[in-house]
């Protein structure tokens, strides 16, 4: 089956092309750049493009006779997106109406789409069931919950079978820590902490250390990239039977900032300073995810349980590739 990776080239959508290759599919990727690398997937077909090109976008898919579609083309900065709402609006809403109407256009029926536990906000109650409130704190979350319902609605049509998949914290890298994630600017945590240990940063900054936490700092869900990816396998295979899936996808274990920074001192060897900083604002003390439902559904079994594993894969690609993705 040829599948369609939009944001193919970023972090996510490139260990998918990889996992989608390996099981027979045939991957094209659909990416215009912006934010990916094109030396992350430099086996697999590219189609340099952007979402908002309607005359590429069902060329590609007639052409290439696309059966499904896996969208990761989206920004997810929470910080860009309370500065910049509409272009968050933009790329990830009006971009994803665009790839919808060309599917429905050219008869593509099967779309996985990359979603957020962003959409819950500050939840009521830890880990997080599918079913909670959908009640985003910040435009990144609420764009993502945009699409959902658009797909719902698209998907009572009978045009359309999706799955929304909500991910925790995405991290780690795949294809034996050859594939990893290289964002520009970095905000997220465990690179951010394994740059410190390289010496690339001067310390690595505790947003905030009087939660209501046991130690104090932030407790997150950190899931393998080839976990999450191994999840939308699944999930694409059970389109074929189902018009709308939605799971969280998370370890359903959390993590403290300070148990992170402890993991990668002792998976890197290195020592380094930590600083503490006032709160990020928006963030929850504790997001953690019930994935029960992902792993009855789908049958999904994750390999990579334990943080100190996931570390490791990350701290290989980023000791083996110190200047990032040099495309
Ligand atoms: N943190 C620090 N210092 C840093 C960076 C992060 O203390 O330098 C803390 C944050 O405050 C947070 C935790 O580390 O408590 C994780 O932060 P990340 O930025 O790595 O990840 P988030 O949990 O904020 O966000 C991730 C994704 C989002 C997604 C969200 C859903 O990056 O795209 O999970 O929960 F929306």
């Amino acid at each position: 089956m040829k599948v369609l990776v939009c944001g193919g080239a970023g972090y996510i959508g490139s260990n998918m092309t990889y996992i989608l290759a390996e099981n027979d599919y045939e991957p094209i990727v659909y990416d215009n750049l912006s934010k990916g690398h094109a030396s992350a997937i430099k086996k697999f077909e590219l189609v340099r493009g952007d979402l908002a090109d309607t005359e590429l976008l069902e060329k590609t898919l007639a052409e290439k006779k696309i059966e499904a579609v896996m969208h990761f083309a989206a920004f997810i900065e929470v910080g860009e997106s309370m500065q910049n709402p509409l272009e968050f609006y933009r790329n990830n809403v009006s971009n994803t109406q665009n790839l919808l109407s060309a599917m429905e256009k050219c008869g593509v029926g099967k779309f996985v789409f990359s979603s957020t536990a962003a959409v819950y906000g500050m939840p009521d109650a830890v880990p997080i069931i599918e079913e909670l409130p959908k009640q985003a704190i910040n435009s990144y979350g609420e764009t993502k919950w945009a699409v959902e319902r658009m797909c719902h609605f698209q998907s009572l049509t009978g045009r359309l079978n999706y799955a929304a998949l909500r991910y925790f914290n995405a991290c780690g890298a795949g294809q034996n820590g050859t594939i990893g994630e290289d964002h520009s600017p970095e905000s997220h945590l465990i690179p951010l902490i394994i740059a410190a240990a390289m010496g690339k940063r001067e310390d690595v900054k505790i947003f905030g250390n009087d939660y209501p936490t046991p130690d104090g700092t932030c407790i997150r869900d950190y899931i393998h990239i080839e976990d999450l990816c191994s999840a939308h396998l699944l999930a694409l295979q059970k389109l074929d039977s189902q018009s709308e899936l939605l799971y969280n996808l998370g370890n359903g274990k959390g993590y403290s900032v300070s148990q992170v920074i402890e993991t990668v001192k002792r998976v890197s060897g290195k020592d380094f300073k930590v600083t503490a900083s006032p709160r990020r604002p928006g963030d929850p003390p504790v997001l953690t995810a019930d994935a029960t439902k992902a792993i009855k559904e789908l049958n999904w079994q994750v390999k990579y349980p334990e943080l100190e594993k996931i570390v490791e894969t990350a701290w290989k690609w980023h000791s083996e590739n110190p200047d990032g993705y040099v495309d």
